[in-house]
């Protein structure tokens, strides 16, 4: 942006016309020459009013500094000062008494002062004697044109200055001061007076003392317009006077040129001339021309302001509307790709709505048909549930009748047993499932109806009792009342009593305590049952209502199903079954009932008779489950010693327990029931196979087999899993965790039974290996690394201490790191000889291959190889290889 000049002017006085056209003529000239702001100050004739002014400018920084010093002396010093700080100085008409300015503006005062006195002398040819009215003393225009004044005068003889007065360049003050010199006056031909407002002073004084009408009076300045100079020239009140241009318009113009810094004069004299009564026509006309121009000039430059104005506020409203053109074109082109693209995101969008539409449609029909196949499946589950009942009464009813015939029981009474347990809870899992499944269709309705629910709990609790004394366990049923009528349906209550009963016993272990009691008075009515088995997890017990969930606790399982069923069971009774049950304290399960009838609708209060003989089938379904059988012992059995052993790692009583009797006609059996138990008795017995379930309550039978596998003492074992877990995957899954053998359940015992036997016969193989001769060929079969590092070991041991007399099998299990029980077995089971057979073996291989190829003595021999003594040596020789040690040697 252009940089706006700050011109500060100060004028010594403003009052007079000759100043005010000064200031016009310096206004128009900047409004002709925009870029510079004019700050005025009007000292009013007081040379003190003007240095402050001068200095109160300076302070505002100025760009310029005009003056119009009122006197030279005192303004001197300030007008030094702005020049030396840097600031050009334009001095205008009068001056100071320095040359430190930067450039002068005016007429040469000397010159007019001059022009005034040949003026009089040669034009007027005046004779006798002339009156100066001067201006103010002390201000250079007086000095000036007084000195000019004179030296204009002298030439002419005749004439001459006889007074001088000061007017200050003031009427009143000229007429004042003619006053005083009125004597004077009467016999003045002329008066010069400095200005023309103090000559005109001079003609009035003529006028009013009417004095000599002849006198001739010359002023100074000549200005235009009414009252002044020009015109009082024309009307004959002046004589002439000598034109003093006021350089305001050259004064601008001068500023404008120091300030851009162009070229410029120091000095700037502007032309003077006298006018008089001849030429002042021509002048007042030409000023007139002038003045007319003038007007002119500042009309068009206002119009001119005008069109600029307006020319801006076009400019701006043509910019506004480009740049809303362009914004237009852009944000158009904008909208326009958006809109394509948006286009585009919408297909894409539509296209990826329909798939993803299509794709929900194509899981609702999959669902819809997963839904029908689950239901068909159920149904059929369902049906074939149904159909299960009638063969399993079938196999019931006879079996029942054969359990009668005391010889048949003799024989096969275990079998008969088992089969008939099982066949109950066979038939308690369908009735559950198809119970379940009533309730889930809604087909099942419940019948209320009021008894005595004391004698009802009761007649189901002694049911269990049986069982509870088989295992020691305290079952007592206690209530407050004797009776107590309540509302429900007795052939639903009863499966959830029976089913809550029945778990109880089952997860109380020997000697536990069981508790059923009745309680009521809260507005409800309780039926309590309490055990203090291993109880359940937060995670249990939140989820023991949920179908199908089972809680693994110790060798007892649930099917999953008895629990949500008595909860639905407890539901048609408008009721509820809760539980609360801290880990290894204990179990309470509590049935709620609502006294009364209030809440059964008509048609479920029924009254159906109940038949007792359906509590003694219940109380059979649920009880005969219960029933386990003796634990057949090992040493309850007639069993010769066997050669072999086997252990036998299950849960499930009825099936170790089959396992055992039929194995133990072959082999001497160790039983577990968890992997814990199975690890305990493997390290313990060193069996010669391992038969283990995978499930097992705690850790599984994979688990067993990777630490037996793992550990040298054990290493040597095969294992045999069996698992219920049927698919190719778990049966890799098992053999990887380097079982020798998979079965799954159901099984073969047969099949069973050539696995155990097959697996035994493999560690023939690795015996034949170690207990044959040094240097034997054929390669080690045994493809255990911790079995053919443990023989290694074990051979390397005695083979270093074939010459040690004293050689024990303890120092062998110490240096190994194993039980003497467990080098025993180990050795018998890899090698299939005792210990001391094979050292003995060992130190008669070695003497016969020393009596070949070394030339030893007997005796040294006997003492190499750790005999006591050569005769013993030969006796043991002679018994192994048939001929004494020198008969051998001989034969070598
Ligand atoms: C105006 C004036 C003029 C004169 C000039 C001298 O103030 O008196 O009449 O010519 O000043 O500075």
């Amino acid at each position: 942006m252009k940089q706006e000049y700050v011109i500060g002017f100060s004028q010594c006085i403003g009052s007079d016309l000759w100043r005010k056209n000064m200031l016009e003529e310096m206004r128009m000239e900047l409004s002709l020459q925009p870029g510079a702001r004019l700050i005025y100050k009007d000292a009013d004739g007081n040379s003190k009013t003007q240095i402050e002014q001068v200095k109160q400018m300076l302070e505002q920084h100025i760009d310029l500094l005009m003056i119009s010093p009122n006197e030279a002396q005192p303004l001197t010093p300030i007008v030094e000062e702005a020049y030396k700080k840097g600031i050009p100085v334009i001095i205008i008409d009068r001056k100071t008494s320095s040359e430190l300015y930067t450039a002068y503006v005016g007429a040469d005062n000397y010159q007019i002062g001059k022009m005034a006195g040949e003026y009089i002398g040669s034009t007027l040819k005046a004779r006798g004697q002339v009156i100066e009215i001067m201006g103010l003393p002390g201000s250079s225009p007086t000095i000036e044109r007084q000195r000019g004044f004179a030296d204009g005068i002298k030439n002419f003889k005749g004439i001459e200055i006889r007074t001088q007065v000061y007017g200050d360049w003031l009427k009143v003050n000229a007429e004042a001061e003619l006053l005083k010199i009125q004597p004077q006056l009467k016999i003045a031909s002329v008066i010069f007076a400095h200005n023309d407002v103090m000559a005109s002073g001079a003609r009035k004084i003529i006028n009013q003392l009417q004095l000599n009408q002849a006198i001739k009076i010359i002023g100074v300045d000549a200005l235009p317009g009414k009252g002044a100079g020009l015109e009082m020239i024309g009307n004959g009140i002046l004589d002439a006077s000598v034109l003093y241009p006021t350089g305001g318009k050259e004064a601008i113009s001068l500023a404008f040129k120091i300030l851009s810094k162009a070229p410029f004069s120091k000095e700037n004299n502007l032309g003077s001339l006298v006018i008089d009564h001849t030429n002042v026509a021509l002048m007042k006309l030409q000023w007139d021309k002038i003045r007319n121009q003038q007007t002119d000039i500042e009309r068009q430059q206002s119009l001119l302001n005008e069109q600029k104005i307006l020319f801006k506020d076009q400019q701006t409203i043509l910019n506004i509307t480009i740049i809303t053109l362009v914004l237009a074109v852009v944000l158009g082109g904008l909208a326009f790709y958006a809109l394509v693209e948006n286009r585009k995101i919408n297909k894409n969008l539509a296209a990826n709505n329909q798939e993803i539409l299509s794709q929900r449609n194509q899981l609702i029909e999959m669902s819809e048909k997963a839904k029908f196949a689950t239901e068909a499946k159920l149904n059929f589950f369902t049906n074939i549930s149904h159909e299960f009942r009638t063969p399993l009464t079938l196999i019931l009813s006879p079996l029942e009748d054969l359990l009668q015939n005391e010889k048949i029981k003799t024989a096969a009474g275990s079998n008969l047993k088992l089969i008939h347990k099982n066949a109950f809870r066979l038939l308690r899992l369908i009735n559950q499932l198809i119970e379940y499944r009533k309730i889930e269709h809604g087909k099942m309705n419940i019948h209320a109806s009021p008894n005595n629910l004391v004698e009802f709990i009761k007649d189901i609790s002694d049911s269990f009792q049986h069982n509870a004394r088989k295992n020691n366990i305290d079952l007592r049923f206690s209530t407050v009342q004797p009776e107590l009528v309540a509302w429900f349906d007795p052939n639903k209550l009863d499966k959830v009593i029976f089913n809550l009963l029945s778990n109880a016993l089952k997860f109380t272990g020997v000697n536990g305590m069981i508790r059923v009691s009745i309680k009521n008075g809260d507005g409800w009515i309780h039926i309590e049952v309490e055990d203090n088995g291993p109880g359940m997890s937060d995670d249990e017990i939140s989820r023991i209502f949920e179908h199908f969930y089972q809680v693994e606790n110790g060798s007892a399982k649930g099917s999953g199903l008895g629990l949500s069923l008595s909860k639905e069971l407890m539901l048609l009774h408008h009721g509820d079954i809760t539980v609360e049950s801290i880990k290894g304290k204990g179990t309470k399960f509590t049935v709620n009932l609502l006294p009364g009838d209030g809440h059964f609708s008509e048609e479920e209060k029924n009254q159906i008779l109940r038949d007792k003989d359906e509590l003694y089938e219940q109380a059979k379904i649920y009880t005969t489950d219960l029933d386990e059988p003796q634990e057949t012992n090992g040493s309850d059995l007639v069993s010769p010693l066997r050669e072999q052993s086997v252990l036998i790692v299950e849960d499930n009583t009825d099936l170790r327990n089959y396992l055992k009797r039929k194995l133990s006609t072959q082999y001497e059996i160790f039983t577990a029931n968890s992997a814990e138990e199975g690890i305990n008795a493997a390290y313990q017995e060193v069996p010669d196979l391992i038969i283990s379930d995978v499930v097992l309550p705690g850790m599984s039978g994979r688990e067993l087999t990777e630490k037996l596998k793992s550990d040298f003492r054990t290493s040597h074992i095969p294992i045999i899993l069996l698992t219920a877990q049927g698919s190719i995957e778990q049966q890799i899954h098992g053999i990887e965790s380097m079982a020798d053998a998979y079965l799954t359940k159901p099984f073969n015992y047969d099949y069973l039974l050539a696995n155990t036997k097959n697996l035994l016969k493999g560690r023939e193989l690795l015996r034949a290996h170690y207990i044959s001769d040094i240097g034997s060929s054929g390669k080690p079969q045994v493809s255990k690394s911790l079995d053919r590092k443990f023989l290694n070991d074990f051979a390397g041991i005695v083979e270093e201490n074939l010459g040690n007399e004293d050689f024990t099998v303890d120092e062998i299990s110490k240096t190994i790191g194993i039980s003497r029980v467990q080098l025993y077995r180990k050795v018998k089971a890899l090698l299939d000889c005792s210990i001391t057979d094979y050292i003995l073996n060992r130190r008669l291989k070695k003497a016969s291959y020393l009596l070949i190829n070394e030339n030893c003595t007997i005796a040294e021999i006997t003492y190499r190889v750790g005999f006591a003594s050569p005769n013993y040596f030969s006796t043991v020789f002679k018994a192994k290889y048939g001929v004494t040690p020198s008969e051998y040697k001989k034969q070598a």
